[in-house]
């Protein structure tokens, strides 16, 4: 009896302890994140948030498509004596390189405190946040894949080592997050190759990609590992507030380990991400509305880096057209087949002709359309590739369908921020989108009232004329439509 009452006792005393620790716990990581959000709200106001600066940093969060921006936009504006060197290596980054103009890294928005901030301009695209679980999971295993090659998960390690050394350090698994996330998924994908072989050929037990255990790490697993908490969840927010796994500021870590155990923090951290960051940079995107965001960047980012770099004063002359970093060394998914990287010529050609010739917005866009359509037929087929060493798994959109409500609503649920942010970001775009529209249209029309309107006359009619025919056109199709 006594020993009982001593035991409760002692029980008691430890659930008090345990809630005290838990109310203190709580109020320190309430003191680290409002602290941090307070110096981050601090910051003067910008005012000219439109015009472009002289550096350009493009904060690439992984899979929203970013990689296209690069190559078909970015890529054929700057040369590349005038692109920053990227900060794989986070104790040497320098990019106090002289004249550097452009920096595209998936490194979050602290770098910034590395970068003359009031000459920064920054961009970025974001991605509906469910799409984006599956992509970074479909690219980890995906990339993994490839080195199934291998006959066994240490001469694949060796052999994946030697890559990085020799295209100098910039290969996928030199770059967060997937230097975390490829290791991690080669690793699971040698185990269970392994364990097939032993077991015999297996028959996958379910029809669904997304979860075939004896191919590849199921979905429902991967998102509720800890390294998909540590880099994948929430990620979009957490790049552009500038509180990654990868940050520069030392207090983040802290920060986002707090966000992460008391959820109710979040809005902190996401005020500061829609106010601070989204609300001051130049451009957002959206992975989505991939159309009007192309055009939105040709016409918002574009036009101004080619009148910026062809002022007289820009001065960088571009000399360095020859020193072009091939495709395969810059770009961080292609290290291995040469069979994907036939297109690559074609992609690189015509870079940075804003510098040496009078390249439009026009001409932009137009390399724009012929580079994207190249680069995305070397993805499929890397992608084919790939994923036929773990065949019969599959992934595509359609494929997606098969995952259930269940793990839907879970990626959902560890991504609430995420898709607050996204929310954001969609209602932000299309503001902008309806001020350049507005801009465009108003520009046009001044050109217009320049001439005179008789010379206009025949194009006007033209213009009413092409205009009501497409209107019948278009009300003959809805109207099939009714009826079948
Ligand atoms: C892995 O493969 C290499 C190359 O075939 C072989 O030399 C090595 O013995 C293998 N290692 C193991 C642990 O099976
Ligand atoms: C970032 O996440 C990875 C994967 O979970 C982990 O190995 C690494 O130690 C983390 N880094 C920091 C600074 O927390
Ligand atoms: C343009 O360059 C000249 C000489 O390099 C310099 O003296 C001048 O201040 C520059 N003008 C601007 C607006 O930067
Ligand atoms: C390269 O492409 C050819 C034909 O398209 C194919 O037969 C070959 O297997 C590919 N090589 C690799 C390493 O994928």
């Amino acid at each position: 009896m006594d020993r009982i009452l001593k035991f409760c006792v002692l029980l008691t005393l430890v659930g008090l302890a345990d809630a005290s620790f838990t109310k203190h716990d709580f109020g320190r990581c309430e003191g680290a994140v409002r602290n941090w959000a307070h110096s981050s709200l601090d910051k003067e106001i910008r005012e000219d948030k439109h015009t472009l600066r002289d550096l350009l940093f493009f904060l690439h969060v992984p899979r929203t498509g970013g990689r296209t921006y690069f190559h078909c936009f970015l890529k054929k504006l700057y040369p590349s004596s005038l692109e920053c060197p990227r900060s794989y290596d986070k104790l040497h980054f320098d990019p106090s390189k002289p004249n550097c103009r452009l920096l595209v890294t998936h490194d979050d928005f602290s770098i910034t405190s590395k970068l003359p901030r009031e000459r920064s301009s920054v961009v970025t695209i974001l991605r509906d946040p469910i799409s984006r679980v599956f992509s970074t999971y479909e690219f980890s295993v995906e990339v993994a894949a490839r080195f199934l090659v291998h006959p066994n998960l240490t001469s694949a390690t060796r052999i994946a080592g030697r890559m990085c050394s020799k295209t100098k350090g910039v290969s996928t698994l030199d770059i967060w997050p997937w230097k975390y996330l490829v290791p991690w998924m080669r690793k699971d994908l040698f185990a269970r190759r392994d364990s097939r072989q032993s077991r015999g050929l297996p028959i996958p037990k379910s029809n669904d990609f997304y979860d075939m255990e004896e191919f590849a790490m199921p979905l429902h697993e991967f998102i509720n590992h800890p390294v998909a908490e540590d880099i994948v969840h929430n990620g979009a927010t957490f790049q552009v507030a500038g509180l990654t796994n990868n940050s520069y500021a030392a207090e983040s870590h802290e920060v986002r380990h707090c966000v992460q155990k008391y959820k109710i923090l979040g809005k902190y951290v996401l005020q500061v991400a829609k106010v601070k960051r989204l609300d001051d940079m130049l451009y957002v995107g959206l992975t989505e509305e991939h159309k009007e965001s192309a055009s939105m960047f040709a016409n918002v980012v574009g036009a101004q880096v080619i009148s910026q770099l062809r002022a007289p004063n820009a001065s960088m002359t571009s000399v360095d057209n020859i020193g072009h970093s091939s495709l395969s060394n810059s770009e961080p998914d292609n290290f291995e087949h040469q069979n994907s990287t036939l297109n690559s010529r074609a992609i690189e050609t015509s870079s940075s002709e804003a510098t040496e010739s009078k390249m439009t917005v026009g001409d932009l866009t137009e390399a724009y359309e012929d580079c994207i359509s190249s680069l995305r037929k070397a993805q499929t087929q890397r992608r084919f590739f790939s994923l036929k060493r773990i065949s019969p798994v599959n992934f595509s959109t359609e494929a997606r369908l098969q995952v259930s409500d269940a793990v839907l609503q879970q990626i959902r649920s560890l991504n609430d921020l995420d898709l607050e942010l996204y929310e954001y970001a969609r209602d932000l775009f299309s503001n902008q989108h309806k001020n350049v529209l507005q801009k465009l249209t108003e520009e046009r029309w001044e050109n217009i009232s320049i001439m005179t309107n008789w010379k206009l006359l025949p194009s006007m009619i033209t213009l009413v004329f092409l205009l009501s025919f497409s209107l019948t056109v278009n009300m003959r199709r809805r109207m099939l439509k009714v009826k079948m």
